[in-house]
């Protein structure tokens, strides 16, 4: 038996915008994503002569072929004609579930790089995101991660200049949202604010961590905060203690600020801690 780990990190969008409706039911989006280091630990047992198992020491989240990491396997083992033998998947869980962080994502492409580095790296990265378009819309930019442009489903990916050092607050309320009826929200309004792509690129190209901070943009931010003026507070908290720049991350409910200190993430953290028990700091990665 051969143990495999590999880190899962979690993602914010920096920018999300909403493009329009596909004849698929899908919508198409254009994000500049960013992985942070908030992160779930995935341990891959290869060959235990067993069936198939997921073990995960959070309770909530499905243990079948629900999962996103299990579904990742088997379209990676299918895809490529391997059989691993027995195969168990350890998932240490730290970032929260529906939260528009991509923690299913995230463990499901460290399943596929970790599958892929066990059989001696017959994908390239890329050709390895693409088949993780198949197990769903965030895990592409999983597998890639760092600082990237992504368009369509999340499928088409440009890579862009790293993010400038800064340190990340991500506070998950209590309440979740669910993405299909947020899309379905989003169709029947209008779009005030769009995020300006080519302001966000410019000023990750010069480095520059307030301007990056002030293009953030997400289309789903204002139609979630209306039904919950709980992140107002949130993020005054995060203006009054010196963000940057704060926002929702994908559909929610997840809310970040970012930061040039640690000191001064600490202070929000300690801030936030007595009412938001799952806050978290965190550095671009
Ligand atoms: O990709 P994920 O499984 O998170 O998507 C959940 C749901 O969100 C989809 O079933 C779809 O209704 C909606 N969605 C969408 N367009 C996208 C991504 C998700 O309409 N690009």
């Amino acid at each position: 038996m051969t143990t495999i780990y590999e880190p899962a990190y979690a993602k914010v969008n920096l920018t999300l915008d909403v493009l329009g409706k596909r004849p698929d039911g899908y919508h198409d989006l254009k994000s500049v994503m960013q992985t942070i280091s908030l992160r779930d630990d995935i341990r891959l047992d290869i060959g235990t002569g067993e069936p198939w198992a997921l073990l995960c020491d959070k309770e909530g989240i499905p243990t079948d072929q629900r999962n996103l990491a299990w579904k990742a396997a088997q379209i990676y083992c299918d895809a490529m004609g391997k059989d691993p033998e027995g195969l168990t998947i350890h998932i240490t869980k730290r970032i929260p579930s529906q939260a528009g962080l991509g923690g299913g994502s995230a463990d499901a492409a460290a399943v596929l790089r970790g599958l892929n580095r066990h059989y001696g790296e017959p994908l390239s990265i890329m050709a390895l995101a693409e088949l993780g378009a198949q197990v769903g819309s965030d895990v592409p930019f999983c597998v890639v991660g760092g600082t990237m442009m992504c368009e369509g489903r999340g499928e088409r990916m440009r890579k862009l200049p790293d993010m400038p050092d800064c340190v990340f607050v991500v506070v998950k309320p209590a309440f979740s949202i669910s993405t299909p009826e947020l899309f379905q929200a989003i169709d029947q309004k209008q779009i005030a604010h769009r995020p300006d792509h080519q302001a966000m690129e410019s000023a990750l190209l010069a480095g520059d961590l307030s301007r990056v901070g002030q293009n953030l943009c997400n289309v789903f931010d204002p139609v979630v905060t209306e039904d919950h003026l709980e992140l107002n507070y949130i993020k005054s908290l995060f203006y009054n203690y010196g963000s940057v720049g704060h926002q929702m991350t994908g559909s929610g409910s997840a809310v970040y600020c970012m930061v040039s200190e640690f000191e001064i993430a600490a202070v929000i953290c300690q801030m936030l801690r007595p009412n938001y028990p799952q806050v978290f700091i965190a550095k671009p990665v």
